[in-house]
């Protein structure tokens, strides 16, 4: 399933990002608040249990999230938006999978990973700000299966088709969450229209 979000504040936001203009600082506040806007509708699924609690007036059964959560950014920009949904999911767990794009082949290398214990019992969030071939988000979504995750979303910023389609051949069990599906990528493998770089962007490298 793929779902793309019509949203004002999203839309608003992320035209924020876009704009070749906008500073490091300006980035990275928008992408962690779209990065919770986003969660929220993304965990509206999750699993709840009964819990026994006593308010100031009498006591009654409430609600507690049933399973853990693990963020899983796709290093290095998959991080720009793991402040934000920790915010909102303050008990979720952070694995971290590095990946990096091999600039003639656009294959990914993974030079990194790193899991909590309870990755095959938790729903497990991908992030990556840009899904353009799918190779990384391909490749994030086998190691975290390798470590017995059962229960994936991947959560981006901006996509095109053929990342998402990549992603639906190799894993159909995973949900896919947009803020904007865009046009198409260029001969360099960048989305456009896009936002340029996201790691550089978040990062204020070049
Ligand atoms: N990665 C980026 O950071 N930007 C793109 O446009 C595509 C992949």
């Amino acid at each position: 399933m793929v779902t793309v979000f019509d949203h004002p504040l999203i839309k608003h936001k992320l035209s924020i990002m876009r704009d070749k203009n906008t500073s490091t600082k300006d980035f990275r506040e928008n992408l962690n608040e779209i990065g919770s806007l986003m969660v929220y509708e993304t965990t509206r699924d999750l699993p709840v249990k009964d819990v026994e609690i006593e308010t100031p007036m009498t006591e009654m059964t409430g609600s507690t999230l049933a399973k853990d959560v693990v963020v899983v950014p796709i290093l290095r920009a998959g991080l720009g938006m793991v402040q934000g949904i920790v915010d909102l999911i303050p008990n979720s767990k952070v694995a971290h999978v590095g990946l990096y794009r091999d600039e003639e082949t656009l294959q990914p290398h993974t030079y990194f990973e790193k899991y909590p214990k309870n990755v095959s019992d938790a729903i497990c969030i991908v992030v990556d700000p840009m899904l353009a071939t799918g190779g990384s988000a391909v490749a994030a979504i086998d190691m975290v299966k390798k470590q017995g995750a059962k229960n994936i979303k991947l959560v981006c910023l901006v996509g095109v088709q053929e990342g998402i389609d990549n992603v639906e051949k190799h894993h159909p069990d995973v949900d896919i969450y947009l803020a904007s599906l865009d046009e198409k990528l260029n001969d360099q493998g960048y989305i456009v229209p896009g936002l340029g770089d996201a790691g550089d962007r978040i990062f204020g490298t070049k």
